[in-house]
């Protein structure tokens, strides 16, 4: 996952830049690289691999100065190399970026570009932004501002800074969106830039979080915060506590609440090295997967539990649609006492964030015994359900501390339809047209969370609206079915009110008995094939009375009138759904909490990792 370091002051860059990326090698990364500025000239070392190979290179080339840049890099456009590793320089030598993110836009920008003559290093959708703000720059305007034009063309989600020897005096820094949070440390005449606040940590407590469109010109005495529109920004100062847990919440009130925000760069980071955009192909290298093993598989049953297991419930919906193989979901706790047709032809895929629950590794065990394939999509790194398995995916989203999963939910939604798009394409099932559509919508994921995001406080007002309710209904249908399902365990677990996730046809077969005024029903009808059934579900539920939230894409003409109150999500290609209309309802679920003054990260009678059965 994608680290950013900067440092401006009286000190050695190059140093300060290799010790903050050594903090954040925890994240993992496939490359790593500098630039430094020594004698007004910009000078980069990049190297494939581990840090230590690019502090050998130092050491072989030394580089020192006042002034540099630094990053790790997990790849998503263009493989593992030291030439597509970051910082990227652009024709003239004289500008330098590194980025967290993807450019969604960067074939067009690069179709435009070469045809004004640019010719490109790299296969990077980074390389793209440098190129922009030297085409800017050569009209002779300032680094800031070639920034924010090149920065306007930019479609996506963004954590960037810049580096130049024209103005040697500053680094800019810019966050659009959510994919990394962009922090700017105060120290005494020097200040840092980094992605995360462990990076810098040693060297300050005094930090500034940049809020998405914002940018920021940093000097060694200072810095001055201003919208990508130019508006100024009247910044504020945190003092971040030196103690690690203290450290890692940064910005946030709750783990949770940073968890949340932190999933536009999880799902970044679960596309960057899987996903080839060029060719339309997912790569899943851990999972040890052959097409001779594709095309045998006959069966697939998912197990897991809580939050995963909901996962797994569209996860079946992909297996089934993309790589047509007949999937079963099982919570882990009971699939021991069923009797599954296993043979070696059969596909045992667990999931769990821990990779130590007891229930799951129970399902595993017996898995292994009737000799399933053993799969698991699993987010600590070498837990049992990692090491128990044939192969793996891991889910890239950093460690989770709250014990309501939130990332950890988005993550393997993302990595269960790119496992059926591959298993679709080796089996033979998709035909290219299809195979790149659905590799291409991907793209578009880490964007569309981040402007959910951006809604937090719409979720905020209806959160108000709702936190004395003692029930709640959740209701959904098709995809978008396990959704309601989590939306209601999310608001159960932290809030304790009572919430139950339902199939919304089911409704008449029983539950609408409960719909009366003081039941809230929160319905998802996003743009999906099931919309139109979802519109009656929902006129049902307000004709008895039901005060009704309604999850809906934006631009919706019925739900309003229909609605009490709706939660509004951008429009998404409906197989990737779940993964954007599940973010209202955590959010929901965490203002709920909060303002009922809950302890959010530690609710009662709740661990995090379950290790009993
Ligand atoms: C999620 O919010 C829950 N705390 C819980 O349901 C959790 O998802 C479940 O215990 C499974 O955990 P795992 O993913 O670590 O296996």
């Amino acid at each position: 996952m994608c680290g950013i370091v900067g440092y401006i002051g009286e000190k050695d860059a190059t140093e300060i830049i290799l010790n903050g990326l050594k903090r954040l090698e925890y994240r993992g990364y496939d490359s790593a690289g500098l630039a430094v500025l020594q004698n007004g000239k910009i000078e980069i070392r990049r190297e494939l691999g581990k840090l230590s190979r690019l502090a050998a290179l130092v050491a072989a080339q030394p580089v020192a100065g006042k002034i540099g840049i630094g990053h790790t890099r997990w790849a998503t456009h263009g493989e593992p190399s030291a030439r597509n590793a970051h910082p990227h320089v652009g024709a003239t030598g004289e500008v330098v970026v590194v980025h967290n993110g993807i450019v969604e836009n960067y074939l067009e920008l690069r179709e435009e570009l070469a045809s004004e003559g640019v010719s490109f290093s790299s296969e990077t959708d980074t390389e793209t932004i440098v190129h922009l703000i030297e085409r800017y720059l050569s009209t002779r305007i300032t680094l800031e501002e070639a920034v924010r034009r090149a920065l306007q063309n930019l479609k996506g989600a963004h954590g960037i800074v810049v580096m130049s020897s024209r103005e040697p005096d500053k680094i800019i820094a810019a966050r659009i969106g959510n994919a990394g949070g962009v922090v700017i440390g105060i120290g005494e005449n020097e200040m840092y830039v980094a992605s995360d606040v462990p990076a810098i940590l040693e060297h300050t407590r005094r930090m500034i979080f940049l809020e998405s469109h914002q940018m920021a010109v940093v000097t060694q005495h200072g810095l001055m915060v201003q919208t990508l529109e130019s508006q100024p920004v009247k910044h504020q100062v945190h003092v971040v506590g030196w103690d690690p847990v203290s450290a890692e919440k940064g910005e946030y009130r709750h783990f949770m609440q940073k968890e949340i925000h932190e999933q536009v760069r999880s799902l970044t980071d679960t596309l960057a090295g899987r996903v080839d955009f060029d060719a339309g192909r997912i790569r899943l290298p851990q999972l040890n997967l052959t097409p001779e093993l594709s095309n045998r598989i006959t069966k697939m049953y998912i197990t897991a539990c809580g939050t995963a297991s909901h996962a797994g419930m569209v996860g079946k919906i992909y297996m089934e649609r993309i790589a047509k193989i007949p999937t079963e979901v099982n919570i882990a706790s009971e699939f021991r006492y069923h009797e599954p047709i296993i043979d070696q032809n059969t596909v045992v895929l667990a999931i769990s964030q821990s990779g130590e629950t007891a229930d799951t590794l129970a399902a595993m065990e017996k898995a292994r015994k009737q000799g399933a394939v053993l799969w698991s999509i699993v987010n600590a790194i070498g837990s049992q359900a990692m090491r128990l398995a044939d192969g793996y995916i891991s889910m890239q989203t950093g460690p989770e501390i709250g014990v309501a999963s939130t990332k950890a939910f988005t993550a393997p939604l993302v990595d269960l339809y790119m496992l059926a798009v591959l298993l679709g394409d080796q089996r033979g099932v998709l035909d290219e047209e299809s195979r790149k559509a659905l590799v291409a919508d991907l793209r578009l994921i880490p964007d569309l969370v981040g402007r959910c995001l951006d809604r937090e406080n719409d979720v905020l007002a209806v959160a108000q609206k709702l936190k004395d309710a003692r029930n709640a209904l959740y209701l959904g249908r098709g995809i978008n079915m396990p959704i309601a399902y989590e939306g209601a365990l999310k608001l159960k677990e932290i809030s304790y009110i009572h919430a139950e996730g339902y199939p919304a046809g089911e409704m008449k077969h029983g539950p609408i008995a409960l719909v009366d005024e003081d039941m809230p029903v929160i319905a998802l009808a996003p743009k999906d094939p099931w919309y139109e059934k979802m519109i009656s579900q929902i006129e049902q539920a307000k004709a008895r009375g039901g005060s009704v939230i309604v999850v809906a894409t934006d631009g919706d003409q019925r739900i309003p009138s229909l609605a009490d109150h709706v939660l509004w999500v951008p429009d998404t290609p409906w197989l990737l759904s779940p993964v954007i209309s599940v973010i209202p309802l955590q959010i929901l679920a965490y203002h709920i909490a909060t303002l009922r003054g809950l302890d959010v990260d530690q609710p009662r009678n709740l661990a995090k990792s379950v290790t009993v059965e």
